[in-house]
């Protein structure tokens, strides 16, 4: 079966899909976007990551294209036309297309709107899960504005191609204070020695991750406590537990830290249990 992409107002194959090359997106990643999990053919939590969409769009006075409620129809078509039932729908919503000039252009350009979505295989992320994945972690060299989800992610690419080349599957960040931010497609969790989740508070320095939103509502569930603080690399290497959330990754076990094994090496049981019961208490519209 052929890939369908939506690009500004039409279905294509995924195979021909593309936009202008003055793109202001392509140009200079002057766009937003937004990941959402496809569990069983309906995107979760939908709603938060179309308030965050909106909420980067206005950030950046990028308009949007269309209603939300049109917005959400063009996503649904999309998964369906791809036949996904797990994996992912990804849209991108850029300033549009304009002769090459740093000022905004003409406030009637239309921004540019791109949908995608794949399957992925559940087994490689459960796998994953099953053994723990490695990080290593390199100075966080981004920008300030970095709760806003813009696809100006060379430091994140850049971030995590040293963590592939390292052997490891994601990279933290560490600020100047030598505190870690997140990761660089992920939100950065440890567990304490006396069993409390830590995480850093997402007013400054982070994505305000939708999956980090919800593992709160099931931390609580589940009776462990939760301290929004910063924590230091140091602190992390002595963590009972370490672990990432991301739409794709739900909550993902760290067993290693710049090569040092946390814990006792192993995929710890906070983790797990919040992996075990985070689509319970996220949001899918059926
Ligand atoms: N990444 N931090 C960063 C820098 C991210 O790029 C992401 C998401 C997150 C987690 O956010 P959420 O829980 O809403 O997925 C945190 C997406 C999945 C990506 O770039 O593919």
């Amino acid at each position: 079966m052929s890939r369908i992409a939506y690009v500004n107002g039409a279905y294509v194959p995924h195979a021909v899909a593309g936009v202008h090359v003055e793109d202001r997106g392509y140009q200079f990643g002057d766009g937003v976007y937004e990941v959402c999990e496809v569990r069983g053919g309906h995107m979760v939590d939908e709603r938060r990551h179309m308030e965050r969409l909106v909420r980067s769009l206005g950030e950046l006075r990028i308009r949007l294209p269309m209603s939300l409620a049109a917005l959400g129809v063009v996503l649904r078509q999309t998964i369906a036309r791809n036949r996904v039932r797990d994996g992912l729908v990804y849209l991108q919503v850029t300033r549009g297309v304009a002769r090459r000039d740093h000022y905004f252009p003409d406030p009637a350009t239309p921004p540019s709107i791109v949908v995608t979505a794949r399957a992925l295989d559940p087994a490689k992320g459960e796998a994953a899960a099953e053994q723990g994945i490695g990080v290593i972690t390199v100075p966080d060299n981004r920008w300030e504005r970095v709760d806003i989800k813009t696809v100006g992610l060379l430091p994140n690419v850049l971030a995590k191609e040293a963590a592939k080349q390292a052997g490891a599957r994601e990279a933290w960040f560490v600020d100047a204070g030598g505190h870690v931010t997140e990761g660089g497609s992920t939100n950065a969790w440890i567990v304490t020695p006396e069993g409390r989740l830590v995480t850093r508070p997402a007013e400054a320095g982070i994505l305000r991750g939708i999956t980090r939103t919800v593992m709160f509502e099931v931390a609580a569930e589940l009776q462990l406590r939760i301290e929004e603080r910063p924590f230091t690399v140091a602190e992390a290497l002595g963590a009972r537990e370490a672990f990432v959330t991301s739409a794709t990754n739900f909550a993902t076990p760290v067993v290693r830290i710049d090569g040092q094994a946390i814990g006792d090496g192993r995929p710890g049981p906070v983790a797990r249990a919040l992996r075990a019961n985070y689509h319970r208490l996220a949001e899918i519209a059926r």
